[in-house]
């Protein structure tokens, strides 16, 4: 890309938005170039606005720490600055709704790791793999809005990254029941070991709106576009246990599934070892190489050892039988603030500007 797009962060100082900063940095398309923030951050450089609360693992880019954080709800003057944001804010629903539609009004795409707009009609809930063709429904998006280049799109929560893809992979044998429970890291609340000490050697078994959420969104994603609203698929139905877990990065769910036309054990590994989509067709910049890798190994995947592979934004799939009840059962992985939060939104975005939806202002 000759001229870098002019990225905005809504939330930037949060875990999400730290998560964009820290995948954003030497980004080949993308720099970012504006920090937004809660009015109590607006005003302060971003290193002084973060003070102690950056939570990553890698230091703090050199190139935003001097940059002078701005107030969300300031639209306008955000809005001239970039040709598109990513928002990470933590609102009410109907003030994210709000605000991310009023940047779409200003002609600035919003990428959104928020769950708002999640079930707008018009918006596309994309994973780049599974439905990039849902874009398609931007421009009727853009019609209602009134807009020519400023729309929404956002990717689905993190917890459905884990068994979602293989649902797709294996679509042609057509997954009509499943069963998941999600074993949910802490980071997935924002969190981390320092800042919520009692889940040290603990378990908690509710994640609120956690169980809707990874019973529904897979059917929008796996669904269709329509004229001016997406379509939800009727299958598979989907009954979800969400569990919160002392693990600082990385969503695992165990999954049992039934089949209208039960495959072998080598056709499922086979579909999900091929499975890619537009993003390694186009070699897109955050792509994984290999979308889903299959361990062999019993005890596999393992948060410690497969987290990160193919830097957060692949999923590791194993423990692959057939069960006494259910056709298959297996165990999923994938990075929850890579994957399913951040690194999918650059991705989506990456897939938009590829396609041009997303170009300079
Ligand atoms: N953590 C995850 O893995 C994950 C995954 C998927 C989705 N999400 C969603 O992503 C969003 C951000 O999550 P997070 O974990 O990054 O939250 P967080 O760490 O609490 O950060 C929230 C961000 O929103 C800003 N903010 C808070 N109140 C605001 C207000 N009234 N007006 C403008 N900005 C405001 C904060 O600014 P200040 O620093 O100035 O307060 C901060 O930048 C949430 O909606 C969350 O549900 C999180």
């Amino acid at each position: 890309m000759e001229q870098k797009l002019r990225v905005g962060i809504l939330g930037a100082t949060g875990m999400v938005g730290q998560r964009f900063i820290s995948l954003l940095e030497d980004h080949p398309w993308f720099e970012v170039v504006t920090v937004a923030a809660s009015p109590r951050s607006a005003g302060k450089t971003y290193e002084e606005a973060v003070g102690g609360r950056w939570k990553m693992t890698t230091p703090m880019p050199e190139a935003v720490k001097n940059l002078a954080v701005l107030n969300v709800n300031e639209v306008e003057k955000v809005a001239a600055t970039v040709d598109f944001v990513f928002s990470a804010v933590d609102m009410t629903k109907d003030e994210i709704k709000a605000i991310e539609e009023a940047y779409a009004k200003t002609e600035t795409p919003v990428v959104s790791n928020n769950s708002a707009h999640r079930w707008t009609p018009d918006v596309p809930m994309v994973v780049p793999e599974i439905n990039v063709e849902h874009f398609g429904i931007i421009d009727a998006q853009k019609k209602r809005l009134g807009t020519t280049r400023g729309f929404i799109a956002v990717k689905p929560n993190c917890s459905i990254q884990s068994y979602t893809p293989c649902l797709a992979a294996w679509k042609e044998f057509g997954p009509k029941e499943v069963v998941a429970t999600t074993y949910q890291a802490i980071s997935g609340a924002g969190k981390t070991f320092q800042d919520w000490p009692e889940m040290v050697e603990n378990i908690i078994p509710y994640i609120g709106g956690e169980e809707e959420k990874s019973e529904q969104e897979p059917l929008r994603v796996l669904g269709t576009v329509g004229e001016d609203a997406i379509i939800k698929a009727d299958a598979p139905k989907i009954t979800c246990q969400c569990i919160r877990v002392p693990v600082l990065n990385g969503h695992t769910a165990a999954v049992f599934v039934n089949f209208e036309k039960k495959p072998t054990k080598e056709q499922l590994i086979e579909k999900l070892l091929s499975f890619k989509g537009f993003p390694q067709e186009a070699e897109l910049p955050s792509a994984p190489k290999q979308f889903i890798q299959y361990r062999e190994e019993c005890d596999r995947p393992q948060v410690k050892m497969d987290v990160d592979y193919e830097n957060g934004m692949g999923v590791t799939i194993g423990r692959l039988r057939e069960d006494s009840m259910f056709d298959f059962k297996f165990v999923g992985l994938s990075h929850n603030t890579v994957r399913g939060a951040a690194g999918g939104a650059v991705l989506c975005a990456e897939a938009l500007t590829a396609k041009g939806y997303i170009a300079k202002k």
